[in-house]
């Protein structure tokens, strides 16, 4: 396999956090979903005044990528040039994300300090029985 250039996914997480709308946490996030042939889809938060209805980086990239037809990704990548430290994915977005990536997928997580977070999924969201609930 191709090797994954996680600086270069970082990269294109950051100019993704550019496009976030966080009208309302002002915190930008910016996700870069490497798929498996090498196509990258990048992804921001999307905040809406009902602030329950916000959707993560992570999962726009991930919804960005499967509606375009890939279902199979190496490496994600996500940008918090707000905070200072990094800042990993949430909850919700770590079950959404291993429903697409295998366990050992790495990660690469960053603020806008130089400490990255270097990662798996299966580190990210252990204990995941339900993987192969639909068969394949
Ligand atoms: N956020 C993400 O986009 N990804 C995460 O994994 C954590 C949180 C967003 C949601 C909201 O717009 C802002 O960050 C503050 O929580």
């Amino acid at each position: 396999m191709k090797e994954i250039k996680l600086d270069e996914l970082f990269a294109e997480a950051r100019k993704a956090a550019d496009s976030a709308y966080a009208k309302y946490s002002k915190f930008r996030v910016g996700a870069a979903l490497l798929a498996d042939d090498g196509t990258v889809f990048t992804g921001c938060n999307v905040e809406n005044r009902s602030y329950g209805l916000t959707i993560c980086a992570e999962r726009t990239a991930v919804v960005k990528a499967v509606s375009s037809g890939f279902r199979s990704f190496a490496a994600l990548a996500i940008s918090t040039p707000d905070s200072e430290t990094p800042v990993g994915p949430c909850g919700a977005c770590r079950q959404v994300l291993s429903e697409f990536m295998s366990p050992e997928s790495p990660v690469i997580f960053g603020g806008s300090g130089s400490k990255k977070v270097k990662t798996t999924i299966g580190d990210l969201y252990p204990f995941d029985s339900l993987h192969n609930l639909g068969g394949d």
